[in-house]
């Protein structure tokens, strides 16, 4: 039996203010979603069995939303006004650059961080670099893992749009086109997220022979050719990241494009994961798939999505925000993490891991991916029982945002953190 905290949230925190609609208004909910969601699907790339989870979810998320309109407890979140998040190669070639542009904004905008902790903070971006920096292992723990990246990634949208009139929704990457896309070699000329040019995220790295891949020799993603500065023109070479926010130092942005790393994340992985039947399953599955020697690319969807762009800062697990790849990949996970609750809402929406057989993503336990969630190292790790309730604690973003969100609230994105969380995945 999957352990679920539903039954235990006090009903103010599931339901927020708000007036019934009559059963009529209700029924004209129902088909909102084809009415009011555009879906854009890029051509030139099949639709995977992931895709096809998502296109069979859609009925859910309208009886959801149909489900909470009529009670009144949608906090107007409704289809007709969701944010639509798409997959990066989905959006069109404008939007794409107009993402890039509106991350070089925030990247030249003065920090709100307190200077006094982190003189080498300099820009908006950083703000968010110093704050996943300074929480790694409570960002990772199970309860926060999926919510507290949930509300990062808005109050990153939130900003983007508001401070640098970003007209989208946050991107996020599908794997498994990443995958087919990414030579061996790291180049990827058809990669509309990686082939270097202005409506993509940079490409991969000069090749630096010091750079020899990343794990340990049980496990480890060898170089795909780069892990040097990435090239002189393409989108963030003159991005400037900071090592640890103490110092100011002049540094370029290192990456590794991997195809390696993202043959670990395939649609056919994804599948799997995706049918765990319980919220533990899906957690651990997810950081540290069971040892398979037989597996060369059994590194967990959550340590292959992070390593498809290792080095620096993107392959270390405190400051991997730094580039800018990072919320492609943890919007895949909002994403994932969503459309499995999807599945069975009633049971899934708020259950939070009750153990992890992984020790939290803590930089002292973290396997021997440098703390990335563990690859599969066949390690038995103790199982740690969780000792908080849910039901008590509150996100808290500091500097990032004055929202404090009660952890359940931000399980969901359709009408949670009172009505902010209004988007989907298309
Ligand atoms: C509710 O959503 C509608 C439609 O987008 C909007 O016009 C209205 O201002 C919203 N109301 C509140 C209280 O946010
Ligand atoms: C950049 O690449 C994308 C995807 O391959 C392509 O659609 C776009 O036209 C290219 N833009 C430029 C300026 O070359
Ligand atoms: C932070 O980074 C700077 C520059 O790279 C380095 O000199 C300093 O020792 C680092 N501080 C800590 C606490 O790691
Ligand atoms: C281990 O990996 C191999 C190769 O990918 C696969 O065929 C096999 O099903 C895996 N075993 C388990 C138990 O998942």
């Amino acid at each position: 039996m999957p352990f679920s905290w539903s039954s235990l949230v006090v009903s103010s925190l599931l339901f927020g203010v708000g007036t019934a609609l009559s059963e009529a208004e209700a029924a004209a909910i129902a088909g909102s979603y084809a009415a009011n969601i555009k879906v854009v699907k890029n051509p030139a790339y099949a639709i995977d069995v992931v895709e096809q989870i998502e296109v069979t979810t859609r009925s859910k998320v309208e009886a959801f939303i149909a489900k909470k309109v009529a009670a009144g407890t949608n906090n107007n979140c409704t289809l007709e006004n969701a944010g639509v998040r798409r997959e990066w190669a989905d959006l069109r070639v404008d939007e794409r650059e107009d993402y890039v542009r509106a991350v070089k904004c925030l990247m030249a905008m003065p920090a709100r961080a307190p200077k006094d902790r982190f003189p080498g903070a300099i820009s908006r971006w950083d703000d968010f670099v110093a704050y996943h920096m300074t929480h790694a292992a409570e960002l990772h723990d199970n309860y926060h893992l999926f919510p507290a990246h949930k509300h990062f990634m808005w109050v990153l949208e939130t900003a983007l749009r508001n401070e640098c009139g970003y007209k989208s929704w946050l991107p996020y990457m599908n794997y498994d086109r990443i995958a087919r896309d990414l030579v061996a070699d790291g180049t990827g000329a058809t990669s509309p997220h990686f082939n270097g040019n202005s409506s993509s995220l940079g490409g991969t790295g000069d090749y630096d022979p010091l750079y020899t891949g990343v794990g340990s020799a049980q496990t480890r993603i060898p170089s795909g050719g780069g892990g040097g500065c990435i090239k002189a023109g393409h989108p963030f070479s003159e991005y400037n990241p900071f090592t640890n926010g103490t110092a100011l130092n002049k540094r370029c942005l290192r990456r590794d494009l991997n195809k390696n790393a993202a043959l670990g994340a395939t649609a056919d992985r994804v599948y799997k994961l995706m049918q765990s039947q319980d919220i533990d399953t899906f957690y651990n599955m997810l950081l540290t798939p069971p040892r398979n020697l037989s597996d060369p690319y059994n590194w967990g969807v959550h340590s292959a999505g992070h390593y498809i762009n290792a080095v620096d800062p993107g392959g270390d697990p405190m400051t991997s925000p730094g580039d800018p790849v990072f919320h492609f990949h943890h919007a895949a996970l909002d994403r994932l993490w969503w459309m499995w609750q999807l599945q069975d809402i009633d049971n899934r929406l708020y259950s939070v891991p009750l153990y992890g057989t992984v020790v939290p993503m803590n930089m002292d336990h973290g396997g021997d991916m440098g703390g990335m969630g563990g690859m599969s190292t066949g390690e038995q790790v103790e199982k740690r029982q969780r000792v908080t309730d849910p039901n008590k604690m509150v996100i808290d973003l500091e500097w990032l945002s004055d929202i404090k969100v009660p952890l359940l609230e931000a399980h969901d994105q359709l009408g949670g953190n009172r009505g902010q969380f209004c988007y989907i995945y298309v």
